[in-house]
């Protein structure tokens, strides 16, 4: 066997292991059975997180006797000389998924503790094994159920789920989340941010029904570079019975196999389907696939496609492809808030098909799981990132747990989406040793979770002199992608030069330029001397897009950005107001000159290409 087959095969087999390893949470909850917990919870205001802690500071989550001033408790007034100095059932509500601060003008700084509460009546149905399965809560939570702690969770973009089966009871049930939104030093992202600390549960709430035993997880895709073999691997949590068989089915290509699997649950495989119709930009071609043992079936919609790299060609599914890219933040710029709809999604990932993109780098943290299935149905490639920004904790030993975390769970939950072509690990971290072991060891880790897909990262770019611009990032040595990201005519430098600049680029690698841009107020006009106004924004882009293609080894890029988003880095009184507007749409929705400059371009490189 060749070799890189060998690598493939095992790695597909350590993934196998690695995946079965996981404790990880349960995966394609749309398809899953249960019930949702979106809605209005209570909620009651924290900042010195008396709920919490006593006035000696201990928390009560370790005394032995549930304390009546713990919030989690839920404790409810029984006689008129019960002291109790908080009440849920009293309190105003928050609507979950959202963030607190775009619901209630007092929250709209808040940075803290906030206690959400629902009570929920249910009769738990035999036999089921039950979890609370969150999509996101930003940014460290505590989940307490009938007063009883379910589980705690950090990281503020990626799903988590706790087993509640023991912790629900038949009729009244009260649950009670802590988040705590406050930044952190050690955190992933760290304290610094250029976007805005949406707090709260920000994605949707679940109530699962399993089965004593049900596949937690699984993964289908072709190898690296082979068209012919889908590999495949399922990972079971429960009880194993000897003679519990998975199903793996794709009725379009009349795939109907069963296997078995390990006493721990696990169970990898391949599949030489016939006929295949390859997931493109041009062809997003989902197949339905049944994954099913006796006691469930749960069907998933996926694409079947390769992405490599060679030498410093992209290829996608042996072609050659150019990446007509845009950057994006979750956040609706109609509403200035977090996208918490699939229709708010499906309003942006519709804008970059009308800018003629067929890439979008979704920054700087994992996007709601719908982005991805979406970029699936309407043919777009997608870069998904882990918020590793700027100037993390390389030291910290909890640091690198937590960005290993977000890593493995954004993996987890979207390595079933063709649309997913680049896992990214950071994003413009300054270059050290600390950082460049720390970013190492995620892009080992990311190799062995998914070796079906390309890593990289916005890397350092230093200049050889304002009119020569050298990409020799360290980090380079180990992604497959060379990004950066550069700001030529907007933080420095002449645009009109842009086209005369010199660019050096050490690694013979694919290359994305990941962030370029500038901004502009929407309905500010002028002339393209004046800064902020649309007409130099737009500007700006011609005289990019009139250089870019020096750049050696351009593969793609994804301008900064494709709208407006709220950032508490950006003061400028009536041209940020707390906004930045690097957008090719506005505050509002509107879209703004340089809107249509980037759209012509790429009207005319997609004429060009190949069908
Ligand atoms: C950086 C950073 C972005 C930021 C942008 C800007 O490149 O990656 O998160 O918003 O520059 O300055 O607007």
């Amino acid at each position: 066997m060749r070799t890189s087959r060998l690598v493939v095969l095992l790695s597909f087999l350590l993934v196998g292991t690695q995946m079965m390893g996981q404790s990880g949470f349960i995966t394609n909850i749309s398809h899953r059975s249960g019930i949702s917990l979106d809605g209005k919870w209570h909620y009651i205001v924290d900042p010195y997180e008396t709920g919490y802690y006593n006035y000696r500071r201990q928390p009560y989550d370790q005394l032995e006797q549930l304390n009546r001033e713990a919030y989690f408790a839920d404790a409810v007034q029984k006689s008129k000389m019960d002291r109790i100095e908080y009440n849920f059932a009293q309190t105003p509500t928050l609507q979950v998924p959202g963030s607190w601060g775009m619901q209630v003008q007092q929250l709209f700084w808040y940075e803290g503790t906030i206690w959400y509460q629902r009570k929920l009546h249910y009769n738990k149905p035999d036999g089921k094994r039950l979890f609370l399965h969150f999509e996101a809560v930003n940014y460290e939570c505590h989940v307490y159920v009938n007063g009883k702690k379910a589980g705690t969770h950090k990281g503020g973009f990626t799903p988590f789920d706790f087993e509640v089966t023991q912790l629900l009871q038949n009729g009244e049930n009260s649950i009670v989340v802590k988040v705590d939104n406050t930044r952190r030093l050690d955190g992933a992202p760290t304290v610094n941010t250029d976007w805005w600390n949406h707090g709260g549960i920000t994605r949707s709430v679940h109530l699962l029904e399993m089965p004593q035993t049900f596949i937690r997880s699984y993964k289908l895709q072709l190898g690296a570079r082979s068209f012919s073999t889908i590999r495949g691997a399922v990972q079971l949590d429960g009880p194993v019975a000897p003679d519990l068989r998975v199903r793996v089915q794709i009725p379009e290509l009349r795939i109907d196999q069963t296997y078995a699997p390990d006493r721990e649950g696990n169970l990898s495989f391949e599949i030489q389907p016939k006929n295949l119709s390859l997931w493109s930009p041009q062809n997003p071609k989902l197949y339905q696939v049944l994954l099913s043992t006796e006691m469930e079936t749960v069907a998933d919609q996926i694409g079947f496609r390769t992405i490599e790299t060679k030498g410093a060609d992209l290829l996608l599914n042996g072609k050659k492809i150019f990446l007509r890219g845009i950057s994006m933040h979750e956040e609706n710029p109609v509403s200035g808030t977090r996208i918490a709809s699939e229709s708010e999604a499906r309003m942006m990932l519709a804008w970059t098909k009308e800018l003629n993109a067929n890439f979008v780098r979704l920054a700087h943290y994992p996007h709601n799981e719908y982005m991805a299935r979406l970029a699936d149905q309407m043919g777009l490639l997608l870069w998904e990132e882990i918020p590793v920004y700027w100037t993390i904790q390389w030291e910290n030993t909890q640091t690198r747990a937590l960005a290993q975390q977000q890593l493995t769970e954004m993996i987890t939950r979207d390595q079933n989406r063709a649309s997913v072509i680049i896992w990214s690990v950071a994003n413009e971290t300054p270059v050290t040793e600390a950082r460049n072991r720390f970013l190492k060891s995620l892009v080992d880790s990311a190799r062995i979770l998914d070796p079906t897909r390309l890593i990289s990262a916005a890397l350092e770019v230093h200049g050889g002199g304002p009119m020569h611009k050298v990409i020799d990032d360290p980090f380079g040595e180990w992604t497959d992608i060379v990004s950066f990201n550069q700001y030529h005519g907007w933080y420095g430098g002449d645009i009109n030069d842009f086209p005369k600049i010199r660019w050096e680029v050490k690694y013979p690698k694919p290359v994305i330029v990941s962030e370029w841009g500038g901004g502009a107020l929407y309905g500010l006009r002028g002339d393209s001397l004046t800064l902020w106004t649309e007409d130099y924004q737009a500007h700006l882009y011609k005289k990019t897009l009139e250089g870019i293609a020096n750049i050696p080894g351009l593969t793609g890029f994804s301008p900064w950005i494709l709208a407006d988003f709220r950032s508490p880095r950006r003061p400028l009184t009536h041209i940020q107001d707390m906004w930045n507007r690097k957008g090719l749409i506005g505050e509002g929705g509107h879209k703004k000159l340089a809107f249509g400059v980037l759209q012509r371009y790429y009207q005319n490189l997609k004429a060009d290409e190949p069908d």
